[in-house]
């Protein structure tokens, strides 16, 4: 949509036999480097082959030129440590025919020798023109494999919290196509963005749970928390045709820090024909700065949430007094949520467990708070054509701070079926703080927005 990919078109896979295809011999104007035929190992899952998979991988990338293809190879699996990084990287292709899989042995997992922050699976920067994909036929993919289920759950988030590993995180690149890829079972986010411009996400998969057969976000399945899907921060973004099953944010627009390269705002967004269940198609959270932090110009549209845990969610966070920030022009639209087993709307503070964050046990349990940060301003975020049936709690939240009321909140054909009762009953919505318009076939409409007949 917004840029040319020099991607190549390649039937012959089954080249093996030099470690190296030179330019003259394909007739293409490139290489094709064949991780195992420049001596990858398959099919070894020893700690020893991790560790020299990850050398020669990390080895691999330093070397390749304008216009080489990485290939792994189908069928094989090759076994991975994770601090894999490359930098600079210019028109490459990466083409995951086959699985890298991570090891899960946090003890050698490399890590910052001051800070002991553990290194991320992959780590990029600089990056342009950089293509992931697999050639394989219709309805297969690659494979990025994180064996996230050692790092998961409540026993280990009290011995290691966040300090985990993304499976793929790219900062300050440009020029960005994934597709055909599945990212499984991510120790922690599954894909950062961070100050990107111009990044295509297509036929990509995240799928990380407990249980393979669950499809209910229950207490147990909840534990691969922090597993975000597709979080990005930056500029010219569009994803789409995607399936994400995860415990966290589905896709999150980030903000761009006030050190960013490629924009000032995260903004110019895409995201279309998703099917997510999970923490939401999200905004946030985003936090007021001293440089004014910018999301503008995103939409989510013809997307499907199934069985999610939350449906649509924007969330702020507190900040300094004096600093500030605006989430604007948003809009939702032509989105299914069913059965939600928590909030399908929710536009206000961050659920979180942070001091001064909205209680995540909010308003369930009693003596839990839900302060409203006053440092975001809110304005045009519109929800069209959202069909929400069956939701197992109240359709939502819309919390705005009445000394910066949110503007221009447009719910035009939101449309909930048999609402749950908890917990704010024949009230629907917990709404204050915003300047609302219900329109169309809205039902029910929160009861804080104006009703406008048409
Ligand atoms: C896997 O690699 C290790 C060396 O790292 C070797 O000792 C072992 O025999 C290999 N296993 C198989 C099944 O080849
Ligand atoms: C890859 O290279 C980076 C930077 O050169 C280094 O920090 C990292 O330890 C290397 N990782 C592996 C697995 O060799
Ligand atoms: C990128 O690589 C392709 C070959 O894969 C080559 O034809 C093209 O000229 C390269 N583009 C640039 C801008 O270097
Ligand atoms: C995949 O590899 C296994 C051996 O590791 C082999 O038995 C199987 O036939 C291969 N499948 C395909 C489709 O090539
Ligand atoms: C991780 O690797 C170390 C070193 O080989 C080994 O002692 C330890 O048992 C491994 N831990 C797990 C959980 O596999
Ligand atoms: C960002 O990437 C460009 C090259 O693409 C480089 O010149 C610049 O130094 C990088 N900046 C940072 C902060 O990494
Ligand atoms: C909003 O973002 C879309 C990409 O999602 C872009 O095509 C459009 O030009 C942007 N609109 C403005 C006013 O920048
Ligand atoms: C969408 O996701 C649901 C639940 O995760 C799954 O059952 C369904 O097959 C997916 N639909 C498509 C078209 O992939
Ligand atoms: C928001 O969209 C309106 C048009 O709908 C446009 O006039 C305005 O400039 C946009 N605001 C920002 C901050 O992008
Ligand atoms: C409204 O959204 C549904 C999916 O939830 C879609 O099937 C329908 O076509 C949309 N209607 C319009 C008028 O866009
Ligand atoms: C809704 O989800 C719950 C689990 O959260 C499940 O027990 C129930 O069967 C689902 N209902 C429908 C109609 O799918
Ligand atoms: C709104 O913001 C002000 C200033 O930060 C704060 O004192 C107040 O408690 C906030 N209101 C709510 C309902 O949280």
């Amino acid at each position: 949509m917004f840029f040319i990919f020099f991607g190549l078109i390649l039937s012959s896979i089954g080249i093996a036999s030099s470690h190296v295809i030179s330019r003259n011999q394909l007739n293409y104007n490139d290489r094709i480097i064949n991780f195992e035929t420049v001596g990858g190992i398959a099919d070894n899952s020893s700690l020893d082959t991790c560790w020299a998979n990850s050398h020669l991988l990390n080895q691999t990338f330093a070397s390749m030129q304008n216009g080489d293809t990485l290939l792994i190879p189908y069928n094989k699996t090759f076994w991975l440590m994770g601090g894999i990084y490359a930098r600079g990287l210019v028109n490459v292709t990466i083409q995951i025919d086959g699985i890298l899989k991570f090891s899960d042995n946090q003890t050698v997992w490399p890590r910052d020798p001051q800070t002991q922050q553990v290194h991320e699976c992959f780590f990029f920067e600089q990056l342009s023109y950089v293509t992931f994909t697999s050639s394989l036929p219709e309805g297969k993919k690659g494979i990025i494999d994180g064996s996230g289920a050692h790092w998961w759950g409540l026993v280990e988030y009290l011995l290691i919290a966040e300090n985990r590993p993304r499976l793929i995180s790219i900062y300050n690149s440009t020029n960005l196509l994934v597709e055909n890829i599945l990212l499984k079972n991510s120790p922690y986010w599954t894909f950062l963005a961070n100050d990107i411009a111009n990044l295509e996400i297509r036929h990509t998969d995240v799928d990380a749970r407990v249980n393979p057969d669950i499809h209910y976000h229950d207490h147990n399945e909840l534990q691969a928390f922090n597993t975000d899907g597709f979080d990005v921060a930056g500029t010219n973004v569009w994803i789409h045709d995607c399936n994400i099953w995860n415990d966290d944010d589905c896709i999150a627009v980030k903000e761009q820090s006030s050190t960013s390269i490629h924009s000032p705002c995260s903004e110019n967004m895409l995201f279309e024909r998703i099917n997510a269940s999970g923490v939401g198609l999200t905004i946030g959270s985003i936090g007021p700065s001293a440089s004014h932090t910018c999301v503008r110009n995103i939409t989510f549209r013809d997307s499907t949430m199934y069985n999610t845990f939350k449906g649509i969610y924007l969330k702020s966070r507190p900040g300094a007094l004096g600093h500030t920030g605006e989430i604007t022009n948003v809009t939702y639209q032509n989105i299914l949520i069913n059965n939600a087993s928590q909030w399908s709307i929710w536009i206000g503070p961050q659920q979180a467990g942070y001091k001064d964050a909205c209680s995540l046990l909010w308003p369930f349990v009693p003596g839990t708070h839900c302060p409203i940060p006053v440092g975001i301003t809110w304005n045009n975020i519109i929800l069209r054509n959202i069909t929400i049936n069956g939701p197992q709690l109240s359709p939502g939240v819309i919390l705005g701070n009445s000394t910066n009321p949110m503007l221009n909140i447009l719910f035009d054909n939101v449309l909930v079926t048999k609402p749950g009762i908890l917990p704010w009953g024949t009230h629907y919505y917990a709404c204050e703080g915003v300047e609302g318009i219900a329109q169309g076939n809205t039902e029910p409409p929160p009861p804080c927005f104006k009703r406008k007949p048409f």
